[in-house]
């Protein structure tokens, strides 16, 4: 079994971050747990040490990796950085509103942050066991999309996925205990997701709480085995 004493988690600043955090402190009063973010309004204080960098920056990504498994190496890795809407840059629900720059932008934000931390985090965890885990969302799943719309968020979501898919089978070869998976939060009341949660059935929509506990039971039981996979907040597979 997995035992997690140095925890990593980018995106500490988000809903689905900060309550992975606090969920982390209740059950891993032993661990060292690293909150990064591109900007940190906490302290760092007692087992919980915050990093604030440019989530681009390729060398200080590679410094903090490597000074945050100093003492020991990492056992978790979480990546809970995403953008869906910003300054008024909305979803598209049409080709026409397809724009260069919304696609760069969710593309920079949704495949290229994850995978560069894992670059940069894998060759520093643990050997004996270990994961590491990228939120994405449903919507990323081709085979799945029956309604359209929302182009650069599904795209972004599924180039991550086949980004996950394509580090777990150079990873396999090196780190077998270490599953690389993707995970989808469930519809989660956030800043993400606040403009489009108003028409739902709220008893749809998940606090961050109850997601991050979710994340935290697909984390705890994912096997080397699953690697490259998608879940789903219950645990069922995403078809890619
Ligand atoms: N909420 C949902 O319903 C839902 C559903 C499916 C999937 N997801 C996925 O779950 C993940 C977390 O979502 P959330 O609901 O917790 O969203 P959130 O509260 O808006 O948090 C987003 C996080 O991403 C960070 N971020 C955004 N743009 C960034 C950038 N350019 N550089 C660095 N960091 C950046 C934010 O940092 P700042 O605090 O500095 O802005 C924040 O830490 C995302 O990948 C999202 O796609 C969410």
């Amino acid at each position: 079994m997995n035992v997690f004493k140095n925890i990593v988690i980018v995106g500490s600043t988000g809903a689905i971050g900060s309550a992975f955090i606090q969920l982390m402190r209740e059950t891993h009063s032993e661990a060292m747990i690293h909150c990064i973010a591109r900007s940190n309004p906490n302290p760092s204080g007692g087992n919980i040490t915050n990093y604030t960098l440019d989530l681009y920056d390729e060398e200080l990504l590679e410094k903090t990796a490597q000074s945050i498994s100093e003492s020991a190496p990492i056992d978790l890795v979480l990546v809970a950085t995403g953008i869906l809407h910003e300054d008024g840059m909305m979803p598209e629900k049409s080709l026409k509103e397809i724009t260069a720059d919304k696609l760069i932008k969710l593309f920079t934000v949704n495949s290229v942050i994850p995978i560069l931390c894992a670059k940069h985090f894998t060759p520093y965890m643990n050997k004996e066991s270990s994961i590491f885990a990228a939120l994405t969302a449903r919507v990323g799943s081709i085979s799945d999309n029956k309604l359209g719309g929302w182009y650069s968020y599904r795209a972004s979501k599924s180039a991550l996925n086949m980004l996950i898919k394509t580090c777990a089978i150079e990873i396999q070869r090196t780190l077998k205990n270490t599953p690389i998976i993707a995970i989808h939060p469930g519809t989660v009341s956030s800043k993400l997701s606040e403009p489009f949660n108003q028409h739902l059935d709220p008893s749809h929509v998940f606090d961050p709480q109850t997601s991050a506990q979710h994340v935290w039971d697909i984390i705890r039981k994912t096997q080397p085995s699953d690697t490259g996979k998608v879940f789903a907040w219950d645990g069922s597979e995403i078809n890619p």
